[in-house]
């Protein structure tokens, strides 16, 4: 009889402490990170429906008046270009660059992307279009140990390399920042020189085109980087694609022009693996295409490395889809851990909780 009492109280207690825990449960909307994917990201392969581009020849210039999205180059394309160089160059520069690393003319630049591309037919390019523009924007850049390359996971490579601050992706140089997320293509004979309407982006006759300015980059930033190096895969692909892919920008424009020899080489891959919560598993470390890119790197003569899911990455995951279940276990001890932080004793309401719940379960079997 005392015990049932004692239980009662106790479950009171546990209640007013529990509906005390009010503020816990303001709940702040995850980041959104799905959209984060740059323009163009699948070369070599056939576009599934072929996007006919209109020729809508003389709807004008919708940059000014009232804004119309489009297809055709960004808005400003100029101005977002020298605005970002500068950025780069002064305010970034504190961050992570050397403190003595060389001013480039953004001037020079952008002079030198536009002499290529202004007037100039969409579908004439290829890949030596961009050459000296690279040469100019990535001179005497040399990332050491901290180069990240990334196929399949765009948006958490670039949380996890922190903008350049922990790792430098390819979008974290100065030469693919200035245009990333941008689309731009050359029309003749107009005013602008700039087709602000619709750029093709699919070159029927010429996929070198399509591949001028990114696939180039891909390839300058790859042969600028030595050390131990970074690859982040998806082994939870949902569109059916292995997580090493022949035709993929890392195994066209990547893996191939890594350095092997001089002091600038390449010495390690790491391949990082990641499964995301609440996918299936695709492919693991020494699975499948995993298999096939080991060998790859072998046979280059560089040292390789995989890891499926390292742990800094499993915490990035979650952050980004923390409702997913293998999330959840993780979340809770990390409340308990972050509230004995705050307050010390927090999570002895846990505690009391199962000691209370065990010992009225056993009160009330014994009555029974
Ligand atoms: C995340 O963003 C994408 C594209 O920006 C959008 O389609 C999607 O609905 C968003 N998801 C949520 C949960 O808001
Ligand atoms: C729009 O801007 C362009 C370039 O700055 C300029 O040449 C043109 O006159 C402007 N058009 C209108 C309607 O303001
Ligand atoms: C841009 O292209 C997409 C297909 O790639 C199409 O669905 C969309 O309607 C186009 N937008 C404009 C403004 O033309
Ligand atoms: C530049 O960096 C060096 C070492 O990295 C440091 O000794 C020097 O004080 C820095 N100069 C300025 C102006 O911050
Ligand atoms: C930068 O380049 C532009 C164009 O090439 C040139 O006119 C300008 O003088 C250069 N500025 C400096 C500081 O070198
Ligand atoms: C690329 O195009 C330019 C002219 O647009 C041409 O001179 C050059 O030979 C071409 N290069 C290759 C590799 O096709
Ligand atoms: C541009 O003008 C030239 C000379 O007038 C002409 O030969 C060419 O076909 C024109 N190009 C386009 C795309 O209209
Ligand atoms: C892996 O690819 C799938 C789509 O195929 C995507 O939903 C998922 O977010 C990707 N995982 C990572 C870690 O980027
Ligand atoms: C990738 O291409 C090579 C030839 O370049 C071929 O031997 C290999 O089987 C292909 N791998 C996959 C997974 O398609
Ligand atoms: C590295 O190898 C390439 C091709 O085998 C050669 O052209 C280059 O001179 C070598 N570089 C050094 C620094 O040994």
């Amino acid at each position: 009889m005392y015990a049932r009492m004692i239980c009662m109280i106790y479950l009171l207690v546990l209640w007013v402490s529990l509906s005390k825990q009010e503020p816990r449960n303001i709940q702040l909307k995850p980041p959104n990170l799905s959209g984060q994917y740059r323009i163009n990201v699948s070369p070599f392969e056939e576009i599934a429906n072929n996007v006919q581009i209109e020729a809508r020849a003389n709807t004008g210039y919708p940059c000014n008046g009232t804004f119309t999205k489009t297809n055709g180059t960004t808005c400003g394309l100029k101005e977002i270009m020298l605005g970002r160089c500068y950025e780069y160059q002064y305010i970034k520069r504190g961050l992570y660059l050397s403190n003595t690393t060389d001013i480039k003319n953004c001037t020079e630049l952008y002079d030198l992307f536009e002499s290529e591309v202004r007037y100039k037919p969409y579908c004439n390019m290829n890949m030596s279009t961009y050459s000296k523009y690279f040469e100019k924007a990535l001179a005497g850049v040399h990332v050491i140990n901290r180069a990240i390359f990334w196929s399949g996971t765009y948006a958490i490579a670039h949380t996890y390399s922190g903008h350049g601050s922990n790792y430098i992706t390819l979008e974290d140089t100065l030469a693919a920042n200035m245009l990333d997320g941008l689309m731009w293509c050359g029309k003749e004979n107009d005013t602008e020189g700039f087709d602000y309407v619709s750029c093709p982006n699919n070159c029927k006759d010429n996929r070198w085109a399509d591949l001028a300015f990114w696939g180039l980059a891909s390839r300058t930033f790859a042969e600028r980087v030595s050390g131990e190096i970074y690859v982040v895969l998806n082994g939870s692909r949902t569109d059916g694609r292995p997580t090493y892919r022949n035709g993929s920008y890392f195994a066209e424009f990547e893996l191939p022009y890594f350095k092997r020899n001089g002091s600038f080489r390449v010495t390690k891959i790491n391949a990082l693996v990641l499964h995301t919560p609440d996918l299936p598993v695709t492919e693991k470390c020494g699975e499948k295409s995993l298999v096939f890119l080991e060998k790859l790197i072998r046979d280059a003569q560089f040292e390789y490395n995989c890891v499926d899911d390292p742990d800094e990455l499993i915490m990035l995951m979650c952050a980004d889809s923390w409702g997913a279940r293998e999330c959840q276990v993780a979340r809770n001890s990390l409340r308990q851990l972050w509230d004995i932080k705050l307050y010390g004793t927090s999570n002895a309401i846990i505690h009391s909780l199962s000691f209370v719940v065990l010992f009225c379960i056993g009160v009330f079997r014994q009555i029974v």
